[in-house]
């Protein structure tokens, strides 16, 4: 079980410090539950400052897949890596819708993110219009598919998937725990074929989109939702630290 919070382009130096604070005090020891904030690049370094220590782990929002040179504005997997980043979330929607994101692109950046020994948060999930003209499995298992072409795992927890239908998220629309864990078993069954049953099976997981902690226990019971990306309720530690608390229920 992760529950991870994705901070978006929120916070600066000193509030991201202030929260972060907070999310290691309000979430104590997350027991058996693994946890982890993603502020934005140049709130890293602060927030590591923070959580460095606890059991909290630090993750990124993205990355460029080259190693180092020409790409002004970018950050590398070995940047993440030195300034304390364990999780990177890849393929987030709001980079694929704004920022032009491709399958292709997102899968040299799992493989780069992987030989540095980073482990990849990989979002997938489908728009309302593809939705409602039912091609949703269609496009969740392409995007799946396309990923993870030539990954390879040394262990079950070096890959996390996160299903975040985009109509759920940040609208406040969550999908039914009945729709989220459907999608799930699909994610679930092609990360079988792929990696067989031991880690096929251990992959974590998660659900985003609207999770609160009013709806995370029908989401979390479910069978294949193995954790949570939390954007809007991550920015506040008693919201993210009481989906936390369910997590640790339900685990
Ligand atoms: P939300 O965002 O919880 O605010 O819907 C989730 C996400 O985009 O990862």
């Amino acid at each position: 079980m992760l529950i991870a919070g994705n901070w978006k382009m929120n916070s600066d130096h000193t509030s991201a410090r202030l929260l972060a604070s907070a999310v290691v005090s309000a979430v104590g020891d997350p027991m058996q539950v693994h946890v982890a904030v993603c502020p934005p690049f140049v709130n890293l370094d602060a927030t590591f400052d923070v959580l460095h220590g606890t059991p909290i782990r630090l993750g990124a929002q993205n990355m460029h897949e080259e190693d180092a040179g020409a790409f002004t504005g970018e950050v590398s997997a070995s940047m993440l890596r030195a300034v304390g980043c364990y999780y990177v979330i890849l393929g987030h929607s709001e980079r694929r819708q704004y920022f032009g994101e491709s399958d292709a692109g997102v899968n040299r950046k799992i493989i780069q993110s992987q030989s540095h020994s980073l482990v990849p948060i990989v979002c997938v999930g489908e728009t309302l219009d593809e939705r409602e003209a039912g091609r949703a499995v269609d496009v969740v298992s392409s995007q799946v598919s396309s990923a993870l072409e030539g990954v390879t795992l040394v262990s079950a927890d070096r890959l996390v998937i996160a299903y975040e239908p985009i109509w759920a998220i940040g609208t406040g629309k969550t999908a039914s725990p009945e729709e989220a864990q459907d999608m799930h078993a699909i994610i679930r069954s092609l990360l079988v074929s792929q990696f067989g049953d031991d880690f096929g099976t251990a992959v974590n997981i998660l659900y985003g989109g609207s999770m609160k902690p009013d709806n995370a226990a029908s989401l979390l019971e479910k069978k294949d939702v193995d954790g949570g990306l939390i954007g809007g309720a991550s920015l506040k530690a008693e919201e993210f630290a009481k989906i936390v608390r369910v997590a640790q229920e339900t685990a």
